[in-house]
């Protein structure tokens, strides 16, 4: 079986270490000859590598392990990227979060002002991971769950429109093992569905079983009860995802027909989510006292040790999806995925240059987008205007325009008026002086 070389840009992320141990978990179907780690801050990166060092050396000391901060060493004799990059770090994703609430906006890592931001830092650093990537190792793949996901893949589609990358989430993955729980099935992939929108921002619009038996009725009935809070809890859910599980509750009862992802709450009830957050403790500060602490606590406890049972370091499940999609171009497998792709007539009544998150077919040379069909006028009234955000976006990173991310801001379902959106912007440009191109 052929044996891979991967570069894992981000070395320094939290999720590196279960997205590690997850690849070692599947060198049955996804053998490995090298993994790197490619991060621009060496520090940070340094911890998570040397704990890993540590496992590969126990797990897998057949695999050539390295890792830099140089990005010719990095992305020289890869098959493939895996890109999960935060430009500006939690700190940034604090002010993301904190500044739209001054205003009485939500604020959130992807969606909204904060989203917004995110992305401006996130386009230049996703397509300097490409560039490298095109000039040390032309025929590799990227696979990038880097955030905003929906921002970036309108960046690289306009951008580096030759570019081979697939754009994926894990939200629908996690909302689906759920559903499954739901259902009383042991595994999301016992299950057919379909599913259609931006990232962060669809429907499912059917789930069957093997069989082809109909599940929407009752995974739909369970829904409007308890939200996606299957009937035995899945451990270790945090309270503030918990609470964003049980308010589905309230997105699915917008339409009849559907089931919704869990981040369309903040486009249908902001307010709610304005109303429950605090403005001095986001979610950035839950990760920091909680994963970050733990992640680099765990390496540290290993690094010292020289051994893995030092830490508490776990798989990361539902990363599989990575090693499915890697597998299917590696392999051809033609699995079905859900992908964020150039619509091109998919969604048949639907802007086709936008991104949007439908199954795909994948192989070797890479994603076969199925038809969706004509979408209900709900769905595309909110997606329109979603779909303008992120383009507007685009846009004004690429041109370096005020007045068009004025209008994006201006745009988001999420902001009630030109005059709030004005102010977030301008505290946003100061926040990000570091990061964001001069706006003209
Ligand atoms: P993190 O801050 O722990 O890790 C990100 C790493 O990226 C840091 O070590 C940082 O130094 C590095 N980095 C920043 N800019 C870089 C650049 N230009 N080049 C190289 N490295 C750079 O963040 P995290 O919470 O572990 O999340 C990592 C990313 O994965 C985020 O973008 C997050 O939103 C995303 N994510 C996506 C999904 C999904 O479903 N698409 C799921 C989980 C996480
Ligand atoms: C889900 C989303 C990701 C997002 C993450 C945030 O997995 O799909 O896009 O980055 O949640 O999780 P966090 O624990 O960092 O708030
Ligand atoms: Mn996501």
């Amino acid at each position: 079986m052929k044996k891979f070389s991967v570069v894992v840009a981000g070395g320094g992320s939290t999720f590196t270490p279960g997205i590690v141990l997850m690849l070692l978990a599947n060198q049955h179907r996804f053998p490995l000859r090298a993994l790197k780690f490619y991060d621009n801050d060496g520090a940070r990166q340094e911890t998570i590598a040397e704990a890993c060092k540590v496992i590969l050396k126990e797990q897998a000391p057949e695999i050539e392990f390295s890792y830099t901060t140089d990005p010719k060493e990095a992305f020289t004799d890869v098959d493939f990227v895996m890109a999960h990059i935060r430009v500006g770090k939690y700190p940034m994703r604090e002010k993301d979060e904190k500044i739209p609430l001054r205003h009485g906006v939500l604020g959130q890592e992807t969606c909204g002002p904060g989203g917004i931001a995110y992305g401006m830092r996130s386009i230049g650093g996703v397509l300097g991971l490409v560039d490298y990537m095109e000039k040390y190792s032309p025929n590799a793949w990227m696979l990038n769950y880097s955030n905003p996901a929906a921002i970036v893949a309108e960046a690289t589609r306009k951008l580096r429109p030759n570019a081979k990358i697939l754009n994926i989430c894990d939200m629908p993955i996690g909302i689906e093992s759920r559903m499954a729980h739901i259902a009383g099935l042991k595994d999301r992939k016992e299950m057919c569905t379909r599913y259609y929108g931006l990232n962060h921002f669809g429907w499912w619009t059917s789930i069957e079983d093997k069989h082809g038996n109909d599940l929407m009725p009752k995974i739909r009935e369970h829904v409007a009860k308890f939200g996606y809070v299957p009937p035995t809890e899945e451990p270790g859910t945090e309270a503030s995802w918990n609470d964003t599980f049980v308010k589905a509750r309230d997105v699915c009862a917008l339409d009849p027909d559907t089931l919704p992802n869990t981040y369309l709450k903040y486009y249908l009830y902001p307010d709610y989510v304005v109303k429950h957050s605090n403005p001095a403790h986001t979610r950035a500060n839950e990760v920091m006292e909680h994963r970050e602490k733990h992640v680099f606590g765990s390496c540290n406890a290993i690094i010292q040790a020289g051994k893995s049972s030092a830490g508490e370091l776990e798989i990361d499940e539902h990363a599989s999806y990575i090693v499915d999609l890697a597998a299917a171009i590696a392999f051809n497998t033609q699995e079905r995925m859900l992908l964020i792709v150039p619509n091109n007539g998919a969604i048949n009544n639907f802007d086709p240059e936008a991104m949007v998150e439908i199954p795909c077919l994948v192989g070797k040379s890479g994603p076969e987008p199925l038809v969706v069909g004509n979408i209900p006028q709900f769905q595309k009234g909110l997606m329109s205007q979603q779909v303008a955000v992120e383009k507007l976006v685009v846009e004004a990173w690429e041109e370096r325009s005020y007045q068009k991310l004025w209008q994006a801001i201006t745009l988001s379902k999420t902001v009630p008026s030109a005059s709030v959106a004005k102010a977030i912007l301008d505290d946003l440009i100061e926040a990000n002086k570091e990061y964001w191109p001069e706006l003209k």
